[in-house]
């Protein structure tokens, strides 16, 4: 088995794996799953990683998951990689590239976390999981638990899209909505996990969803030929993706399938409306307190506060990255300009990131010759009901 153990990423105590653990029993922070990587290096050898199923799974001895039959998977993972030649032009930059993530089952990246998650779940002998979600993890979260026949119960802010209301009780999941946000949903959902023994998925209150998510960072090495790209913009609200990749760079460089030093400067894009990281970046803190009056169309970047906020500031600043803010009005304009140049409908996320893009470059963050990967997390299709207020169709 690859996965050695769980270590916290606040105080390194080493816990065992092999049981249902969510936080560090010391300080109550998040876990980090560890593995033999020298053993992975052994087997995971980059050119037979080609022959491999073009699923997140191909990248099997970093991942939890030993036998095959335990995985729930729907086909996630193994997104394109497409360059974006004119958006690029548009913004004097020559390598613009996104991982595009709306293909990916229930429409967004967050299939990676929860096939994983629930995967983990189901072999350590939960048959109920439950989260707290903006709409995207809901969603998947009961769609992987459909898959792997086991219960589901999504806590969700009352004023999110509709859609995701529809798609995730179409899933078989019990849906709770709660007035307030997401980290009002989260408590509520913790409360009903203890209280029942449900295994809870929440956002870095379970070491394995980073799992799955750090498969985004392989994917890109992979993609990039055992390179990675100058800058990465990723649109933050828990921090998931950008932890998760930051992980799997950490990972990549111990197995040596990339040369240390040639991680790539992370930038962490938030709304104006609620910016706590890109906040606490600015004003040098090692935490970011809770965002008053959290308000922006892009529901997944809604968070508040972030458990996982210590780890995404150190990874900022260790990759020698920053953080950057866009108005409501600048992302629906990204949107718009990733469709209109690239035949691309990005999810107000997404957009977020191409606005963040226009103003690095404009401040001199990224320079006209970087390649700059940008993260459309999730398909645009589901947002009508967000971004239509705001489009101006009249
Ligand atoms: C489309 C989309 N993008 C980004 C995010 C934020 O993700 P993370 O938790 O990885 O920061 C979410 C979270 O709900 C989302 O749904």
């Amino acid at each position: 088995m690859p996965l050695t153990h769980l270590e916290c990423a606040r105080c390194g105590r080493r816990h065992e794996a092999g049981e249902v653990l969510h936080l560090c029993v010391d300080c109550n922070s998040p876990l980090l799953a560890r593995y033999d990587l020298q053993r992975a290096a052994r087997e995971m050898r980059p050119g037979h990683l080609a022959l491999r199923e073009p699923t997140l799974w191909r990248y099997r001895e970093v991942l939890p998951v030993d036998d095959p039959d335990a995985r729930i998977s729907l086909g996630e993972g193994m997104t394109p990689l497409l360059a974006l030649p004119r958006l690029g032009e548009s913004l004097g930059l020559h390598r613009v590239s996104v991982k595009e993530e709306g293909g990916n089952p229930t429409g967004s990246f967050k299939a990676r976390g929860l096939s994983v998650a629930v995967s983990m779940a189901k072999a350590l002998g939960a048959t109920d999981v439950c989260l707290p979600s903006a709409g995207n993890a809901g969603s998947a979260l009961a769609a992987y638990a459909a898959r792997g026949g086991l219960r589901a119960h999504v806590f969700v802010p009352k004023d999110i899209n509709p859609l995701f209301l529809m798609e995730t009780a179409a899933f078989g999941a019990e849906v709770v909505t709660v007035d307030g946000l997401i980290t009002d949903a989260g408590k509520v959902c913790a409360a009903r996990a203890k209280e029942q023994g449900w295994y809870d998925c929440a956002t870095l209150k379970e070491p394995y969803r980073l799992e799955g998510k750090k498969t985004l960072g392989y994917e890109l090495a992979e993609q990039l030929g055992w390179r990675l790209p100058d800058a990465i913009l990723y649109p933050t609200g828990g921090g998931t993706g950008l932890l998760g990749m930051w992980k799997a760079f950490e990972e990549l460089e111990a197995m040596g399938f990339i040369p240390a030093g040639a991680r790539p400067r992370l930038y962490a894009v938030q709304p104006e409306g609620c910016a706590p990281i890109v906040k606490a970046f600015t004003e040098g803190r090692d935490d970011a307190p809770m965002w008053e009056g959290a308000t922006t169309l892009a529901h997944g970047l809604r968070v508040p506060k972030a458990i996982g906020d210590f780890m995404m500031l150190r990874a900022l600043r260790a990759s020698h990255g920053a953080g950057v803010t866009v108005s409501e009005a600048e992302l629906i304009q990204g949107v718009k300009d990733a469709a209109r140049h690239e035949g691309l409908f990005f999810s107000p996320e997404g957009g977020a990131c191409v606005a963040a893009l226009r103003k690095l470059k404009g401040s001199g963050h990224i320079a006209a010759d970087d390649h700059v990967v940008v993260f459309d997390t999730g398909t645009g299709y589901k947002y009508f009901h967000n971004m239509e207020p705001a489009w101006n169709l009249a």
